[in-house]
């Protein structure tokens, strides 16, 4: 890394850069937060990095998931223990269907920052900002509230320590009781034709843990101890740059902002700010792939970021949308395989699907997320690769944020519990009927 420095990307041309009005408080800030303790520690990130590995050799599943942008709000102690549960749940039936050991990586802990499609919004006539997150202004429709402040930055470091270090009590202490059947909620599922499948999975699933418990003479909560990791965009390379740290008896640099930072569709130019800051860390990185992206431009991304084709380093995000995936993925797919770069395909079945209702409001339908997924298990299967994982936004509440699923949400229905101030995330419900569907169709094969 002969060229590359914690600060190299600031020469870079930059997308969804942040304009402070105030650059001697940023300052400030930058050096209250660099002098600051790391959130994670190099050795998570290298146990990580071993875990990725795995699943690129398919001996391990990838599973992704939280909020679409967490709330300082949300830093209480109920939603961060349905965050946890939600995972969790998934994760065992993704387990169950798979086949193998899944690793959960939360979109927690750190999410705070949003890109955006457009810089400002417009209501009534009224043009002001956007609202990019908590970490850098607020959603409140009021001049004073959309300019960024870059005292957020430090409380977003707060908060996700605070909700690092309650995930991790949490996690220690074992949360899951899995031994009552009432932890898992299927009512959703109702008088649906899938609904005697469902208790089936779920009793198969819970009776297979109550024989591992047996066998291993430990509690489930102990078997699965310490693995969750956690994942944000890297979107602020200013705070990404001040948890940037060099560590005694490794050789590099490490982000410990966080265990696994991506880089989001709209900051992926290979020649960009995003990539060169992510090129140099040692971390396991993810890149989101999108509508437009050509082989080429793919392969000089991997290029970049991956030179050493290290086992773990990349995870390629494909996120098309289910009207696009079969023409789009096929060709990419191929162009890695046949450059022989070894990757971690993961699919986001989300972010290619929203939709805008005739009211305004944001949503995806369960269908569409569903079909994604559908396709991108095929098109890996028929071109020899594999799906490592998948990367969803999910609540663990009863938010009503996406439309269908055998729960049978209409658009009447978002009004009910719409939370999310950016994307729609799947409930509580609709994330577990996923991870049903997904291992049912998974076992079948
Ligand atoms: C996101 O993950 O919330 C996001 C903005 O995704 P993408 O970069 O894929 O649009
Ligand atoms: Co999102």
């Amino acid at each position: 890394m002969d060229d590359w420095s914690p600060g190299s990307w600031q020469s870079r041309p930059i997308r969804q850069a942040v304009t402070y009005p105030d650059c001697g408080k940023l300052e400030r800030v930058l050096q209250e937060l660099a002098a600051l303790p790391p959130l994670v520690t190099s050795w998570d990130v290298e146990s990580l990095k071993s875990q990725l590995s795995a699943v690129q050799q398919g001996q391990a599943f990838l599973l992704q998931g939280g909020d679409c942008a967490e709330r300082f709000d949300d830093c209480r102690a109920a939603p961060i223990v349905a965050k946890l549960k939600i995972l969790l749940q998934m994760s065992l039936v993704l387990a169950y269907g798979t086949g193998r050991r899944v690793i959960r990586v939360g979109r927690f802990g750190g999410q705070y920052a949003k890109p955006r499609s457009s810089d400002v919004e417009t209501r009534d006539g009224v043009t002001m900002p956007s609202y990019r997150g908590d970490m850098i202004n607020r959603p409140e429709f009021d001049a004073a509230a959309r300019v960024p402040d870059p005292q957020l930055l430090l409380t977003g470091y707060e908060r996700a320590a605070m909700t690092l270090n309650f995930i991790r009590s949490l996690v220690g202490g074992g949360f899951a009781d899995l031994h009552h059947p009432e932890w898992w909620n299927l009512d959703f599922a109702g008088t649906s034709s899938q609904a005697g499948d469902y208790q089936w999975l779920v009793n198969h699933i819970t009776e297979s843990l109550a024989f591992l418990e047996a066998v291993a003479g430990r509690t489930l909560d102990d078997v699965c101890r310490t693995d969750f990791y956690t994942s944000h965009e890297g979107l602020l390379l200013d705070y990404e740059q001040a948890l940037t740290r060099q560590v005694p008896r490794r050789p590099g640099w490490y982000d410990l902002s966080t265990h696994f930072p991506w880089i989001g569709y709209r900051t992926g130019q290979p020649s960009g700010a995003h990539v060169e800051f992510f090129r140099g860390v040692a971390n396991p990185v993810a890149v989101k792939i999108g509508p437009g992206i050509a082989p080429e431009e793919l392969l000089e991304l991997i290029q970049r970021l991956d030179p050493d084709n290290e086992p773990g380093r990349l995870t390629l995000t494909h996120r098309f949308g289910a009207a696009r995936i079969e023409a789009q993925l096929p060709g990419l797919v191929e162009a890695v395989r046949r450059a022989d770069r070894k990757v971690l395909w993961c699919c986001d079945p989300m972010h290619g699907n929203t939709i805008s209702t005739a009211t305004g409001r944001k949503t995806r339908r369960f269908g569409d997320v569903m079909s994604e997924l559908q396709s991108a298990f095929e098109i890996h299967a028929a071109a020899d690769s594999s799906l490592g994982g998948i990367h969803v936004e999910v609540s663990g509440d009863v938010v009503t944020e996406c439309v269908g699923g055998a729960g049978g949400l209409s658009e009447g229905d978002l009004e009910r519990a719409y939370e999310s101030e950016v994307d729609p995330r799947l409930n509580y419900e609709q994330a577990l009927e996923l991870s049903l569907l997904v291992a049912g169709r998974l076992r079948k094969r």
